[in-house]
């Protein structure tokens, strides 16, 4: 068996390497990557443990290669032959590499990584000693493997690469998620709007609370407005984990993704908005749609409040629900908006099964009639939400204004949206008055 693998375009570094590890080491060459990485990995022989790749590949065909590879061989050591580059520390995070390697690193020096690594793929079980048939280094520890070695960087830039800190154990969440049922459906809801300040996110929080009456404890709110969302401010959370620890690889795994949620009282869990706007941009679309439909596998509502317009973000979360509110005012620049945006989306067939209109801030002196709104936006109006002052009530208190004003106007018009998804809701409302009863000042 060659324990050893090299997948590079340059001669001169393959007739080195075959000079220190000889007979041990099998080469594949570089060009077979214009065929991709499956080309590639389809010519590996046997069970190789250690793969070096480079010098002379770029990033994508090295990416194609770490994802076959780890598919075929999922415990090979891999190490990228490189010079160093202000970018390497993104090649080591991004790409799960053990370590990097100078192509010019000296032949001890190449050994003697060789030797670390494999003998810390054995320490960890992913290889038997007798696999590299070579003398192994003593010093082992079962700490993740990350090296960068490059004679031409000091000690100190070579402490500074390596591994993410490892994640603190995640705690157990303390609240029930109560199973879906085999056969549940899972209804994801998105709550959109071309303009800004509409009312989505007070739509987004009140749909929520009134599912969670539904569906308690199996309702979560995800606040996708990635740069400037507000909705745990708006109900007086304090998140821990925010949707960028939802979205991280890490996060894959069932109970740390719980651990990123943050439970409200109304019997519903929200996924906070990212902590700074420059971290709201580094959530990548297909990371929210994979997170929503993970989420759809443990939920029975998923709620997704999204940032103003029809960017990349809302448009694949509109790929990946079965509803959607749209909610606009009666001011003719949103009704025109939300007209082209009906139309674009019908045209580029992302509009969601079930559609529901919603004119928020409905008010008599307006000067326009819903019959004008419809006639502008050129769609039936579902449900109107007429201004009223217990909405910012109710956003300054951190309540939901379907728990705190139960008989205001605007409470009574969200609720019938919340109808309009879950028509066996209903406004429960002795337990909903006595909740308002303990949550009022005294
Ligand atoms: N029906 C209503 N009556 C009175 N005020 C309302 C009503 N709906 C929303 N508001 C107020 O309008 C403002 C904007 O609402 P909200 O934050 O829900 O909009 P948004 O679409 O999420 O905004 P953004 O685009 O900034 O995220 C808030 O101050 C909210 O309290
Ligand atoms: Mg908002």
């Amino acid at each position: 068996m060659l324990p050893y693998l090299l997948v590079s375009r340059s001669a001169e570094y393959e007739t080195r390497l075959r000079a220190l590890l000889g007979e041990r080491l099998a080469v594949i060459p570089g060009e077979f990557l214009t065929f991709g990485p499956d080309a590639v990995v389809s010519r590996t022989n046997g069970q190789p443990r250690v793969a070096l790749l480079g010098p002379v590949l770029n990033y994508e065909e090295t990416k194609g290669l770490v994802e076959a590879l780890a598919v075929k061989h999922p415990d090979l050591g891999l190490i990228v032959v490189r010079e160093q580059r202000s970018d390497l520390e993104d090649w080591v995070d991004e790409l799960s590499l053990h370590a990097v390697l100078s192509p010019d690193a000296s032949d001890d020096t190449t050994l003697a990584l060789l030797d670390r690594l494999s003998a810390w793929l054995v320490a960890n079980g992913r290889a038997e000693v007798h696999d590299f048939d070579a003398p192994l280094a003593l010093e082992v520890d079962d700490m993740p493997f990350v090296e960068l070695v490059d004679e031409s960087v000091g000690a100190d830039d070579i402490a500074a690469v390596p591994e993410a800190e490892p994640e603190p154990e995640p705690a157990v969440p303390e609240w029930e998620f109560p199973p879906l049922e085999a056969g549940t459906p899972s209804e994801a809801i998105a709550v959109v709007a071309p303009k800004g300040g509409q009312g989505k996110t007070t739509i987004a929080i009140n749909l929520a609370t009134g599912l969670a009456e539904v569906a308690p404890n199996s309702v979560v709110l995800v606040d996708a407005d990635l740069q400037f969302g507000d909705i745990t401010a708006a109900l007086a959370l304090e998140p821990t984990r925010t949707i960028v620890d939802a979205v991280a690889d890490v996060a894959a795994d069932e109970i740390v993704l719980k651990t990123t949620l943050t439970h409200h009282d109304d019997g519903f869990f929200v996924i906070a908005s990212a902590p700074s706007p420059e971290l709201g941009d580094q959530v990548a679309p297909l990371a929210l749609a994979r997170l929503i439909e993970r989420l759809r596998a443990t939920f029975r509502y998923v709620i997704v409040d999204t940032t103003p317009g029809l960017g990349e973000h809302t448009l694949v979360t509109l790929e990946h629900v079965t509803d959607a509110v749209f909610v606009t005012n009666m001011g003719v620049p949103s009704l025109r908006a939300m007209r082209t945006e009906f139309e674009l989306l019908t045209r580029l067939g992302l509009m969601p099964g079930n559609r529901h209109l919603v004119v928020n801030q409905t008010d008599k002196n307006s000067g326009l009639t819903i019959k004008d709104v419809e006639h502008i936006i050129g769609a039936p109006v579902d449900v109107e939400v007429p201004k009223s002052s217990a909405v910012l009530l109710a956003s300054n208190r951190g309540v939901p204004l379907i728990h705190d004003d139960v008989r205001d106007p605007a409470a009574k018009a969200i609720r019938s949206i919340v109808l309009r998804i879950a028509p066996e809701a209903f406004p429960k409302r002795s337990k909903i008055q006595r909740r308002r009863r303990t949550s009022e000042p005294e």
